[in-house]
């Protein structure tokens, strides 16, 4: 076998064979396959697809690439929950000590933001003193004492997707529905995991802007869980719109302590107890009321014990950046566009994300929005408050915000859309 016969295969339309995909992924992991032929193979592939035995055999090479978790010693059910990406998505922070909560142990392996998605690591670590780096022991320990933890995976868990993610996001190669569903999917099976909800994003602020794009990626996924033994679902919801009232890292974890208080924006309870209910249905615990660990603090007392076990202090004071600017509203009437693209790329200029992976962030850096769409504004008041360490930054993110928003004449007819778009 080599490399170029495999490339081959793909560039010319053809299918690719369960001994090419076995001996392409080990072959690439051990580094006997070039990155450059990986990445005209990816190529290849983003061009010319995979049928969903191609993705199914892709998907299960990628995970013999590495070593697989074992939670069969848990005496709770294990459920888990994958967003593939949006623009002020800190759902993970109030859903996993929710549904520990309600009697499910939630392993959360999860990742780092790059470009404009966030990432769940970098929120938590805006807490003073919270690790997202545990041994699998570590990890074992939280999870059986607390019942939730979210921590980095390992670089045992499928090191090809590790190699691959990396080549694809710097040789334009990310956008693949194949690619996409077996990376996302061989983690989440070598993970381990009983049950997957999966957060299927669909909107500017997404990698799926279409909705038959984000069904296709959506049935694929679901597809490679079931096949695997994973009891898993998947929602469609909306990123036109920034989730919540916050993007960037501090900003976000304020919000998400509010929502374990009782309160907090309605779209992040929203989702948050949708994808807690499928959780726990998934997790065989239907009768678990989700809505009423939030309220009788039950999910405040996890989130507290889970921040505590990986070395943060809920009680710190969280960081708070150096400066802040205000964007107007240039009318007065209803806002009824509020881009979260837009918003992402402003938040990640102050500092809130990174464009490379070494780089660092600025845990207080982002965006602080005033209203959301459907909210009467008037013109000179307060729109967005922008925040950042670096205020030479305002001006690119300004730039980032310029045709973010619509603000229509006051008694414009205007419904927002749904949240969740489809199951
Ligand atoms: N997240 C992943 O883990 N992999 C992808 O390919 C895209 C999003």
């Amino acid at each position: 076998m080599d490399a170029i016969s495999v490339i081959r295969t793909k560039r010319d339309r053809g299918r690719l064979s369960d001994e090419q995909i076995d001996w392409v992924i080990d072959a690439y992991t051990r580094g006997a396959v070039a990155d450059e032929q990986m990445s005209a193979l990816a190529m290849a592939i983003l061009l010319n697809g995979m049928d969903r035995a191609e993705i199914a055999r892709w998907t299960a090479a990628m995970i013999a690439s590495g070593e697989r978790m074992d939670f069969s010693a848990l005496s709770r059910p294990t459920a888990d929950k994958h967003s593939t990406g949006g623009v002020g998505d800190k759902i993970t922070l109030p859903l996993a000590p929710l549904v520990a909560a309600c009697g499910a142990a939630v392993p959360q392996l999860s990742g780092r933001g790059l470009g404009h998605t966030g990432g769940t690591l970098d929120k938590l670590e805006a807490i003073p003193g919270w690790r997202a780096s545990l041994s699998g022991a570590e990890m074992m320990a939280v999870l059986g004492e607390v019942g939730a933890v979210v921590c980095a995976a390992g670089d045992g868990l499928a090191p090809a997707d590790k190699k691959l993610y990396a080549l694809r996001d710097v040789t334009g190669t990310v956008e693949s529905i194949p690619l996409i569903a077996s990376s996302i999917m061989s983690k989440k099976i070598a993970e381990g995991t009983g049950s997957l909800v999966l957060d299927v994003k669909v909107g500017s602020g997404a990698f799926m802007k279409s909705l038959d794009d984000a069904r296709e990626l959506a049935a694929t996924m679901v597809g490679l869980g079931t096949d695997h033994g994973v009891r898993t679902v998947a929602l469609l919801t909306d990123m036109s719109v920034p989730l919540g009232l916050t993007a960037g890292n501090a900003l976000e974890v304020r919000e998400s302590v509010e929502v374990l208080a009782g309160g907090g924006p309605a779209d992040v309870v929203e989702l948050t107890l949708a994808l807690a209910r499928e959780m726990l249905a998934a997790a065989g615990l239907p009768d678990a009321d989700p809505a009423k660990a939030l309220a009788d603090g039950s999910a405040m007392d996890v989130w507290r014990r889970m921040i505590r076990a990986q070395g943060g202090d809920p009680d710190a004071p969280l960081p708070v950046a150096r400066e802040t600017h205000t964007v107007l509203a240039p009318a007065s009437g209803t806002l009824t566009r509020l881009d979260a693209y837009a918003v992402g790329v402003a938040a990640w200029r102050l500092g809130a994300g990174r464009a490379r992976k070494e780089d660092s962030v600025q845990p207080g850096a982002g965006v602080v929005l005033h209203a959301k769409p459907g909210d009467p504004v008037q013109a000179g008041t307060p729109l967005l408050t922008l925040h950042t360490d670096t205020p030479e930054k305002f001006a690119s993110a300004e730039e980032a915000l310029t045709d973010a928003f619509t603000v229509s004449p006051a008694g414009t007819s205007f419904t927002p859309g749904p949240l969740l778009l489809d199951r």
